[in-house]
């Protein structure tokens, strides 16, 4: 069974509604078809995060109360934190005395921040290396990310390729696997929803929050007096009523689009049906999130585990590089 690689940086402690629609929601289909492992970067985020580190723990068990809620199973999934499995750092630097310096300062992933000198540190100019060793260490085939994490990944690639040719088969080569998932706009209209952009709802709002956020959305700015034609292309409310409404919300849905165009609604009764199906959505994510809440341990149990596991392999992967480098004397 191939295996697929994952994960998410504790930047915060809960996932997004954009979040669940670009990787959460393909992650719980792809645990059937795929021997998953999902991680937390911890590592990486200390590249943005190393003078906020006291928030680290708290967003680790947000982020693992956020996969299992949404219904990543622990029975079928391994969990691990990246920190715990101390090979991927020590394969990092096998990996980086192989990496060509102005290949990595061309990473288009990496080159934006490098340049705006935002956290131009040695620390995140070796994101690329520390990643590919995410993926190497576990000898994963199959890594979903979104299109900007692309390069990431053949940058991985590309160095297990170098690594196999001058020392011999060790690793499988990884592929991106880049899913047709749309990106959800944020609550103000920007292209995209993100954490820090004030424009996310995330799956840890209640009810009254989601309402509120829905009710100030942006919408079609053209539209003045609810009988004047509306737009509904690329109006963010209906490209969340599309994403999240179930099959026997979409004659509903249909019907509101129509009126809409025609200046029969008005936005606030479309905004009070998304915060309806808004809140349906997120319901049974929030009530498993409070019972999982109430479990003391179980978190940390689950991420213990996947990581022993995680890291059993890891090991192996380390001890045939080390072999294959003729690095395994005495
Ligand atoms: N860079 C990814 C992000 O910012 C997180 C990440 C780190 C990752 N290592 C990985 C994703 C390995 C997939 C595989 O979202």
């Amino acid at each position: 069974m191939k295996r697929i690689l994952t994960g998410d940086r504790p930047t915060y402690d809960s996932f997004h509604l954009g979040n669940y629609i670009g990787s959460l929601k393909n992650r719980v289909k792809l645990q059937d078809e795929y021997e998953t492992h999902v991680f937390i970067a911890d590592l990486h985020a200390l590249t943005t995060h190393f003078d906020k580190t006291a928030e680290l723990e708290k967003n680790i068990k947000g982020l693992m109360l956020g996969y299992l809620s949404v219904g990543l199973d622990p029975k079928k999934v391994f969990f691990f934190l990246q920190s715990k499995v101390p090979e991927i750092t020590e394969l990092a630097y096998y990996l980086s005395v192989l990496t060509s310096r102005p290949l990595i300062a061309r990473q288009p992933a990496l080159k934006e921040k490098l340049d705006a000198r935002e956290q131009d540190t040695v620390g995140l100019f070796y994101y690329p290396i520390l990643m590919a060793a995410d993926i190497l260490a576990p000898r994963a085939n199959l890594v979903p990310v979104g299109k900007d994490q692309k390069s990431h990944v053949e940058f991985a690639r590309d160095i297990a390729l170098k690594f196999n040719n001058l020392y011999g088969e060790v690793f499988p080569i990884p592929e991106p696997l880049i899913g047709e998932v749309p990106t959800l706009p944020g609550t103000d209209g920007q292209a995209k929803m993100g954490k820090s952009l004030g424009n996310a709802i995330f799956l840890t709002d209640s009810p009254g929050e989601v309402e509120k956020k829905v009710m100030s959305m942006y919408t079609d700015p053209k539209r003045i007096h609810s009988t004047d034609p509306g737009t509904v292309e690329g109006n963010p409310v209906f490209t969340y009523l599309d994403a999240f409404s179930v099959q026997s919300d979409k004659g509903k849905v249909q019907s509101l689009k129509e009126e809409y165009t025609k200046g029969q609604v008005g936005d606030i009764e479309v905004k009070k049906y998304l915060a309806q199906v808004l809140n349906n959505f997120l319901d049974p994510i929030r009530q498993r999130r409070d019972k999982l809440e109430k479990e003391p341990g179980l978190v940390e149990r689950i991420l213990k585990e996947g990581t022993e596991k995680v890291r059993i392999e890891a090991q192996k992967t380390l001890a045939e590089v080390k072999k294959a480098m003729k690095l395994d004397y005495f």
